[in-house]
């Protein structure tokens, strides 16, 4: 009998329907996405609903697809891994109960995932010689969380935002100045054109705590800049306000997570997350992990947003550890990281 371990792997929290088959946690032999972003975009953001009953057209499909592309047939997989918090609840439900029902009909074990752990273990799927412990900061539209990762499946997290995400703060201002969800691609693309110094916009420090965020100031002087400019019948340049916008959330993440990286001793860093995929975001870090000696990592762009491969490699650590979940796992939409 074959020793290696394939994970059947799913992901359903917010607007992607997702599949994938990763062999041994690091190779990913299929990594099916389906995308439900032209529907929402229609009303400036996710609609539950509409993200729940798409996912249950979905589902199947996908999963069947990630099989076929993975030339793999479900007696042959050794887990199930699936997303079951935090997220949408109904959406996340969708996902739940098809790995429920793929794990009761067959007997294969099932294995309930933590989001942003998958978000984070994206990383050790194109960097094969990442191990922990190293700091990982994930941004993406929900999180903005600096955690230590101690070992697999062990975190810390030392700082999060205290209102707003990142990911968040660049929809809204991306919608602000009429780009359209989701904002994030947008405004890294608009920001090329513009000057990142043509507005100074407030970089916030939370009090009291040396690595929280918190975005919402910034985001309201991007509105009040736009609104003072409407009534001096000023024209506002929108790629300078992306790139100014841009620049103060880069300054910040860059900022506390460098910091803690080195008072902590660490020398590997990682980012995770839809932001992740930023190109400024990645260029800064880079030049700056160089200037301070730090093994800077991230996952390619696709592996960045929403997926299931990430699932299945963070599944696959967690099927090592002997973790299984039973059938009466439940969709979590608020669950902590680190929490069962
Ligand atoms: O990880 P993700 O796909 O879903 C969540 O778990 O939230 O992240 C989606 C978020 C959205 O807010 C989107 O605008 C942002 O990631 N995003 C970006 C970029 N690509 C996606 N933000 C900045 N620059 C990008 N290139
Ligand atoms: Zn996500």
């Amino acid at each position: 009998m074959s020793e290696d371990i394939y994970i059947l792997a799913i992901e359903s929290s917010c607007d992607e329907t997702a599949a994938s088959v990763v062999k041994n946690g690091r190779e990913v032999l299929s990594n099916v996405i389906f995308s439900q972003i032209e529907l929402h975009k229609l009303y400036g953001g996710v609609v539950p609903e509409i993200a729940s009953r798409k996912h249950i057209e979905k589902i199947n499909q996908v999963i069947e697809e990630a099989l076929t592309q993975a030339r793999m047939k479900l007696e042959d997989m050794t887990a199930i891994a699936v997303t079951y918090g935090p997220g949408l609840v109904g959406a996340l439900l969708v996902g739940v109960s098809a790995a429920k029902a793929i794990s009761f009909a067959t007997g294969i074990p099932l294995i309930g995932v933590h989001h942003i752990e998958g978000h984070i273990s994206a990383n050790y799927i194109e960097n094969k010689e990442l191990e922990p412990p190293f700091i990982c900061l994930v941004v993406s539209g929900g999180h903005t969380h600096l955690v230590v990762v101690k070992d697999y499946g062990e975190y810390e997290i030392i700082g999060r935002t205290r209102d707003d995400a990142a990911g968040e703060a660049f929809d809204k201002v991306a919608r602000a100045i009429g780009l359209g969800y989701p904002g994030g691609p947008k405004i890294d693309k608009l920001s090329k054109e513009g000057n990142p110094d043509a507005i100074h916009f407030p970089r916030a420090k939370v009090e009291d705590s040396e690595y929280d965020f918190s975005f919402s100031g910034l985001k309201s002087a991007v509105l009040n800049y736009l609104n003072s400019c409407e009534m001096k019948k000023e024209e506002v340049n929108r790629a300078d306000v992306a790139a100014s916008f841009q620049k103060a959330v880069i300054d910040v993440l860059v900022g506390h997570a460098l910091e803690a990286v080195e008072a902590r001793g660490f020398t590997k860093f990682a980012i995770a997350g839809g932001v992740a995929s930023n190109s400024s975001l990645r260029g800064a870090f880079e030049e700056e992990c160089k200037k301070r000696g730090i093994a800077f990592y991230h996952p390619s762009p696709i592996l960045c947003t929403d997926n299931a491969a990430m699932i299945g490699a963070a599944g696959y650590y967690e099927y090592q550890k002997g973790m299984r979940s039973g059938l009466d796992l439940n969709a979590v939409p608020n669950l902590k990281l680190g929490e069962r």
